[in-house]
C-alpha cells in the first residue's frame, strides 16, 4: 500500500469532531469529547493532526513536563506523549512515524532531554511501533488503567 504524505499542522476546534470520531474508533475506552478541548488550552503547540487530502487521518499530543532529578541544580525537561492515533484505513502507511517524528522535533526545540509514554501492555501494535522508532521498555506501572498494567517506554532525544 503506498505511503501517505499528509500535511502536518497543530489542530484547530474545526478538528475535533473528526478527532473525536478516530479515538473512539481506535480505543475501546476512548477519552471522553471533552479532553481534546482541555488539553489542546494547556499546550496548543503539542496537538497535532496529519491531513491528507483534506481529511484528518490521525492526531498525536503531547507535554513538556520538568523533572527534578536531586534538587534545582538537576532539572531537566522530559517530552510526555499524551495520546497518538492513526485513522484504520490509513495505518501502516507512515502517518503515525510522521507525527512522532514531528513532535519529537517540537520537544527536542523545547529542551527536553527524553521522551517518554505509556502503553497497554496488550497493545503489542503499539508496542511494537514504538520499538521500531528507537523506544526502550524500562517499566511498568501496575493498574495505570482501570483494568491493565502500563509499559513505560522512554527515547532519549540527541
Ligand atoms: C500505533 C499507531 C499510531 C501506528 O500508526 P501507523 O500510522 O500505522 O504507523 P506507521 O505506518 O508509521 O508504522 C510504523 C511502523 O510500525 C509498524 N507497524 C504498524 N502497524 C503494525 C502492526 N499492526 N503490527 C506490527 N507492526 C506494525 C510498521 O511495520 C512500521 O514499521 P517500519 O517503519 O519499520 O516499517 C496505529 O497503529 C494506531 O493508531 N493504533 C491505534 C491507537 C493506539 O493504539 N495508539 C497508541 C496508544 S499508546
Amino acid at each position: 500500500m503506498r505511503l501517505l504524505s499528509p500535511s502536518l499542522r497543530t489542530y484547530t476546534k474545526e478538528d475535533h469532531a473528526r478527532v473525536v470520531e478516530i479515538e473512539n474508533s481506535s480505543f475501546g475506552d476512548p477519552w471522553p469529547p471533552s479532553f481534546f478541548t482541555y488539553l489542546h488550552s494547556k499546550a496548543p503547540d503539542l496537538f497535532l493532526v496529519a491531513e491528507d487530502e483534506g481529511q484528518i487521518v490521525g492526531y498525536i499530543m503531547g507535554e513538556i513536563k520538568e523533572v527534578m532529578f536531586s534538587g534545582l541544580s538537576h532539572r531537566s525537561k522530559m517530552g510526555h506523549i499524551l495520546n497518538i492515533a492513526v485513522d484504520g484505513a490509513s495505518r501502516e502507511r507512515g502517518v503515525g512515524s510522521l507525527l512522532m517524528g514531528e513532535i519529537e522535533e517540537k520537544f527536542r526545540r523545547l529542551g527536553a532531554s527524553h521522551v517518554t509514554l505509556e502503553v497497554r501492555e496488550s497493545n503489542a501494535t503499539a508496542r511494537s511501533f514504538y520499538l521500531g522508532r528507537d523506544y526502550s521498555e524500562v517499566g511498568r506501572v501496575r493498574a495505570y488503567y482501570p483494568d491493565e498494567d502500563a509499559v513505560i517506554m522512554r527515547k532519549p532525544l540527541e
